[in-house]
């Protein structure tokens, strides 16, 4: 964004909208919301919103509160320039560096996955029948493993809302767990039961000394005829090893099947996201393996199947 091809972009220099009005938070958000949807961003309004209240340390039902205050010209630079990481396609958690997971913030940046809605419906599950894959007579903690942690979104959200359950939770990106790490420190109380490894799929564990009650994962599953297909935001600045599965996408996810079986505990259960138009080829693995008793599938609120589970 260049002052030149948006002579009324809100400037750093003054806080002047025109030589008459100054840049109030109402006619900034108009401003770039008009700006933003020029550009085809489809939520121009709201990512106009989220980066004003970000760089005003607000949020954002306190623009409204103060919607005729005038914006500081040292916040209307930051905001400039903030602006045009936007119009670059750039994901807005990457650019305020948070993103809130099942109620809640996490930070994110560009080495791990900005956590999805969709997989919420993977920790609803577990948190409503993750006990139910513990045998009866088994009194210890609910033991889960989760494979590819990311920003921690998933391990850090169950370890919250199942008491007592102990996580391991591990990844083969050494950046992603360093993000996981710091949002782990925000959460002390349940960080001493997340326990965070790097590793590739399952190599780091020995079946005969770690088993679990739930093995949970967001693998990547996206295949690589979909891969032009994403939207800038996803194929330019989300890394690339969180998303790719491969030719069909669900090489990792079949891996997972393939092995996981040899790390649950009796009645255990894998639970895993996967895409789409995947359930019938994966529950097809799943029973080729001959390790699970059975298997189904959860749909999202779109009805679409987006959750394996099998159980061993
Ligand atoms: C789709 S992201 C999921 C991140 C996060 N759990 C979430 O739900 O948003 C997949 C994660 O798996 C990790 N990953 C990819 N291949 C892996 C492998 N072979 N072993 C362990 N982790 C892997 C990636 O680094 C990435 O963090």
């Amino acid at each position: 964004m260049t002052t030149k091809s948006n002579p009324s972009a809100p400037r750093a220099q003054s806080n002047e909208q025109t030589d008459r009005e100054p840049w109030t938070v109402r006619s900034v958000l108009q401003w770039t919301t008009d700006f933003f949807e020029k550009h085809d961003l489809e939520s121009a309004r709201l990512d106009a919103e989220v980066l004003l209240a970000h760089v005003l340390e607000q949020n954002r039902l306190s623009l409204y509160l103060h919607y005729e205050d005038k914006v500081p010209a040292a916040s209307l630079q930051v905001y400039r320039g903030l602006i045009r990481r936007r119009v670059n396609r750039e994901p807005i958690a990457y650019i305020t560096g948070v993103r809130e997971f099942y109620s809640i913030p996490l930070a994110v940046d560009p080495s791990v996955l900005i956590p999805r809605p969709e997989t919420e419906h993977l920790v609803e599950y577990v948190v409503e029948h993750g006990q139910d894959h513990a045998d009866s007579a088994d009194k210890g903690p609910l033991k889960i493993l989760e494979i590819g942690t990311g920003s921690g979104n998933l391990c850090i959200a169950l370890a919250e809302n199942l008491a007592g359950a102990r996580i391991v939770s591990l990844d083969i990106s050494a950046a992603a767990l360093s993000v996981a790490m710091k949002n782990r420190r925000g959460h002390p109380g349940c960080s001493e039961r997340i326990h965070l490894l790097q590793g590739d799929l399952l190599g780091a564990l020995h079946p005969e000394r770690a088993r679990f009650h739930l093995i949970v994962s967001n693998p990547p599953y996206v295949a690589a005829e979909s891969w032009d297909d994403l939207s800038p935001e996803v194929r330019d600045y989300e890394p690339r090893g969180a998303l790719d599965g491969g030719r069909l996408g669900t090489e990792i996810l079949e891996r997972i099947l393939k092995d996981g079986a040899d790390y649950l505990l009796p009645e255990g259960a894998l639970v895993l996201e996967i895409g789409e138009d995947q359930a019938e080829t994966l529950q097809a693995v799943a029973q080729e393996t001959g390790r699970y008793r059975r298997s189904w599938v959860l749909e999202d609120y779109a009805g679409k199947p987006r959750v394996l589970v099998a159980v061993v």
